[in-house]
C-alpha cells in the first residue's frame, strides 16, 4: 500500500508535459506490453521523466493510441492492477486482438496477460471436436472466446466473479458473434457454482495464494474421463523438467475428490517468468473415476 502510494504521489507531481527533448537519446522502457492499443510499461525507468517516456513509446508504433504505466502489482482475488495513461487518449478500455480473436479488456478493472498468448493457443490446439469445457476464473474471456472461435467445441461455460471481468467477457463474445448457447456466462464464485452438466475439459487459471480449487472443479469433470488444466506458480523442481510440488498438489487433490489422475505434462505457461525464477505453469491431467472409465 505505502509502495503504490509513493508510485501515484511520483506521478502526480510531476510538472505539465514537457516537450520531448532528448532527441537521438531512446527513454523507451525495455520492458511493455502492447495489449490493443495501449502500451503498459510494466517497469519505469525513473530516471527520466514518465511523460517524455510515453511520449517516445507512442512515437515509436503509430497504433499505439495510449500509454499507461502500471504503478503497483496485481492485488486481491481479481487480479487488479493500478494504472494510469501517461500518454495519449484518455482511457484504459481497448479490444485486443490474438489468433483472430478479439478480448475486450480495461486495463485497470480486470486481469489479462498478453505473455499468456501462447498458452492460449497450446490449449486450444488439445482440444476434440464436439468437448463441453468448463472455463473457471475466466477473466474477460481471451481463453474462453479462443476455444469457441477456434476450435470446435460443442460448448464453454465460463465462469468469473468481478463484475468488471463480467462486462468485458459479455463484450468479447458479442465482439466475437458468439451467442449464449455457445459461450455460457456465469457471475458467481466458482466456490458456488453449481451445475448437472460435467465437462470433457476443466480450465482452471486459478488466482494465486487463494487455494487450490480442484475441489471446486473436479464435481464437475466427466467421471469416465476429462482432461485439467491446473494453473500454477512455481519454481523448476529436480524431476527432469518437472515441478515436483505443482504435481503432488494435483494428485493429491485428485485423490481427495475420488479421482484417478494421471499427469500428462508440467509446461510453462507464459512467455516471461514472474519474479526470480517463479513461472507460471499449467499441469496438464486426465483424471476419471476408477469404477466409470471407458
Ligand atoms: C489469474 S486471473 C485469470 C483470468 C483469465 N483466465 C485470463 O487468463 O485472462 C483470475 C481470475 O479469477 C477471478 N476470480 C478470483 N477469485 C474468484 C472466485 N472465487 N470465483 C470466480 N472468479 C474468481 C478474478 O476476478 C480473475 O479474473
Amino acid at each position: 500500500m505505502k509502495g503504490r502510494k509513493l508510485a501515484c504521489c511520483f506521478l502526480f507531481c510531476l510538472p505539465p508535459l514537457r516537450r520531448f527533448s532528448t532527441v537521438g537519446f531512446s527513454l523507451r522502457p525495455s520492458s511493455y506490453d502492447i495489449i490493443g492499443d495501449i502500451a503498459l510499461i510494466k517497469t519505469p525507468d525513473m530516471g527520466a521523466p514518465i511523460r517524455d517516456i510515453g511520449e517516445q513509446v507512442m512515437a515509436s508504433n503509430r497504433k499505439i493510441k495510449v500509454c499507461a504505466v502500471k504503478t503497483a502489482p496485481m492485488e486481491g482475488p481479481f487480479r487488479q492492477s493500478q494504472v494510469h495513461v501517461i500518454a495519449g487518449e484518455d482511457r484504459l478500455e481497448t479490444t485486443h486482438k490474438e489468433w483472430g480473436v478479439k478480448t475486450k479488456v480495461h486495463l485497470g478493472k480486470v486481469f489479462f496477460s498478453v505473455r499468456m498468448s501462447a498458452e492460449r493457443k497450446r490449449v486450444c490446439d488439445l482440444v476434440q471436436p464436439k468437448e463441453k469445457i468448463l472455463v473457471l476464473f475466466a477473466g474477460c474471456g481471451p481463453q474462453s472466446c479462443m476455444l469457441c472461435k477456434l476450435t470446435e467445441v460443442s460448448r464453454v461455460v465460463a465462469v468469473e466473479k468481478n463484475p468488471d471481468a463480467i462486462a468485458c467477457l459479455k463484450m468479447s463474445r458479442d465482439a466475437n458473434k458468439l451467442g449464449p448457447d455457445r459461450l455460457r456466462i456465469v457471475q458467481q464464485d466458482v466456490r458456488e457454482f453449481k451445475t448437472l452438466e460435467t465437462f470433457d475439459r476443466i480450465l482452471i487459471p486459478r488466482p494465486k495464494g487463494e487455494g487450490s480449487f480442484l475441489d471446486c472443479a473436479l464435481p464437475f469433470a466427466e467421471p469416465r474421463g476429462a482432461w485439467i488444466h491446473w494453473y500454477d506458480f512455481s519454481e523448476p523442481g529436480g524431476e527432469s523438467g518437472g515441478f515436483v510440488s505443482s504435481r503432488k498438489e494435483v494428485e493429491d487433490g485428485c485423490m481427495d475428490s475420488g479421482f484417478q489422475c494421471r499427469v500428462e505434462r508440467i509446461v510453462k505457461a507464459s512467455k516471461t517468468s514472474i519474479g526470480k525464477r517463479k513461472y507460471r505453469l499449467c499441469v496438464d491431467a486426465f483424471v476419471w473415476k476408477e469404477d466409470e472409465s471407458i
